[in-house]
């Protein structure tokens, strides 16, 4: 799918959908926004349309949702920052009102969780902490905590990483929690873009080399 693909995929509301099959939400303006970045064609779309869309997503407790009237979740608050951050229109919003929400997710076991009420997991050490990492407020959580609670969701022997301690481990979580462990600033790791979820030397590289 080249470039000319990805724009197409815009609807009048600002809003991407995924597919030929019509869903449509802020994982897709997200994915639209880091690939045309990376490839210098963020030319290509309505920038201001996709903007209102996110912002559209913003509520009153200071998180996002995926969709306009969405309740507010972790992971729309990676896409709805990162996009914000691609375009640098951070400044649209509440800083320390969403960063607020954020750190609320931390639970007294150290983990960070994705919404009220629910059980913490690995990978919002990566939509949560990397939200917080946009709004330069990493320090509004315990990185202590956080970083003990991602450690003991590692299997000893085999390595990786699982969502809850003694659950069966996934790539999906050993990216997220090495990723964590990254941004909270662990001894001996690369560390990582939070917008991008790359090694920072990397993403300097690639930036470096658009046309
Ligand atoms: C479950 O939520 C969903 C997740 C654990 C992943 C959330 C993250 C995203 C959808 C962001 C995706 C990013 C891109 C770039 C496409 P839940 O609230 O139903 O379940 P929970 O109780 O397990 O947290
Ligand atoms: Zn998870």
């Amino acid at each position: 799918m080249g470039q000319t693909d990805i724009a197409s995929l815009q609807l009048p509301s600002g809003a991407f959908t995924g597919d030929n099959w019509g869903e449509t939400d802020a994982r897709f303006v997200y994915t639209a926004f880091n690939a045309l970045s990376l490839l210098n064609r963020l030319d290509a779309i309505d920038i201001d349309a996709s903007i209102q869309y996110i912002l559209s997503c913003h509520n009153f407790d200071g998180g996002f949702g995926f969709a306009p009237g969405d309740e507010s979740h972790g992971g729309a608050a990676f896409v709805c920052l990162g996009t914000l951050a691609i375009a640098q229109k951070l400044h649209l919003i509440a800083t320390d009102q969403c960063a607020s929400w954020l750190s609320e997710r931390q639970l007294p076991n150290g983990g960070l969780n994705g919404r009220p009420e629910k059980l913490e997991d690995v990978c919002y050490s990566w939509w949560d902490l990397s939200s917080l990492s946009i709004l330069g407020r990493v320090d509004w959580i315990s990185w202590e905590k956080l970083m003990e609670f991602i450690l003991s969701c590692q299997d000893p022997e085999g390595g990786g990483f699982s969502d809850r301690p003694g659950n069966m481990v996934d790539v999906f979580h050993t990216l997220f929690g090495v990723a964590g462990l990254s941004l909270l600033g662990m001894e001996g790791l690369e560390e990582v873009d939070p917008v991008y979820c790359m090694p920072k030397k990397v993403m300097e590289r690639v930036m470096k080399g658009r046309r």
